[in-house]
């Protein structure tokens, strides 16, 4: 019998997120480059007959130990899907705010499904792992591998892309929850989906950012219209010495600035720190994979 299991569920970032048209299954066709940070939730699981939650960490209180809560949906689900009939002590460090547009949840429910089937030990490609995913939330089967992707579909279609050059990434949350169907519902403009993935790895972050400067996230004016404070948060981000780029992650309030390395980051986030003691900041790099 295998032992504890620790996973990392890293937080997810559209780096640029557009809207095509409503399909028939009510969700929004997408397309998007998606990259995932080091900094993330994290979640550990050990041997039991019945599924069993604990909740910790700075958002932990945030979250209802329930079965409404992801967490544990997603390792039902997993039970059911392979016959197990295990349980499972699962405890939840979550560091990432909740409802934030950065995948908490859905990082989580896919970091679950990961460390579940090393806990009991069944052997699950990706590609299957995606499909079991795709019906707990339209962003877990990019958080199954959280390799940086270009992501269409309502999500479900996911395509491994080249790691990202070193960046400094600055996450900023103004302590506002945002629901993801309320601002797609007010979408108005978009840019709709007719953009190829990058053809190519791009050779450093200022490429990346030139390449962004050419694309937005379609969510940024509805998502401010719900929490007006997404846009003073995107103005204070730009403001910043050496921002490249300023964004919001997915439906938010959730924002990203891009800087040239992680020192840039956090000379920026220290002095965001003192402007606004109310936000959720935190430094941080993209993941290397
Ligand atoms: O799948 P998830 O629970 O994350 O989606 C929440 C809501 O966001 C959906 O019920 C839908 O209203 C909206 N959505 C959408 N198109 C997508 C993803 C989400 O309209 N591609």
């Amino acid at each position: 019998m295998s032992g504890p299991v620790f996973v990392v569920a890293p937080a997810k970032v559209n780096l640029f997120l557009h809207v095509g048209e409503k399909r028939d299954d009510g969700y929004h066709a997408l397309q998007s480059l998606v990259a995932f940070t080091k900094y993330g939730d994290e979640i550990s699981f050990d041997h039991n007959d019945r599924f069993l939650l604990s909740l910790n960490g700075p958002f932990g209180a945030q979250l209802s130990d329930g079965e409404e809560n992801l967490v544990l949906r997603a390792a039902r689900l997993l039970a059911e899907k392979t016959g197990v009939r295990d349980g499972a002590r699962i405890c939840l460090h979550k560091n990432l705010p909740v409802a934030s547009g950065i995948g908490g949840g859905s990082a989580d429910a896919a970091a679950v499904l990961r460390g579940l089937t090393r806990l009991w030990q069944i052997d699950l490609g990706p590609d299957r792992l995606r499909e079991i995913g795709a019906s707990l939330g339209a962003d877990v089967p990019v958080c199954i591998e959280s390799t940086t992707s270009w992501m269409e579909g309502r999500g479900e279609h996911v395509r491994r892309l080249p790691p990202l050059p070193e960046a400094g990434v600055l996450l900023v949350n103004p302590g506002v929850q945002v629901s993801t169907a309320q601002v797609f519902s007010g979408l108005g403009l978009r840019h709709g989906v007719g953009m190829s993935a990058p053809a190519a790895a791009f050779p450093d972050v200022g490429a990346l950012a030139r390449y962004l400067r050419d694309t937005t996230s379609d969510l940024e004016g509805p998502a401010q219209k719900i929490a007006p404070v997404v846009a003073d948060v995107l103005r204070a981000m730009d403001a910043l010495p050496d921002a490249l780029l300023a964004r919001m992650s997915g439906s938010g309030a959730t924002c990203f600035g891009l800087f040239a390395n992680k020192k840039a980051a956090c000379t920026a986030g220290t002095l965001l720190r003192a402007r606004h003691t109310e936000w959720w900041i935190c430094e941080t790099v993209f993941s290397a994979r």
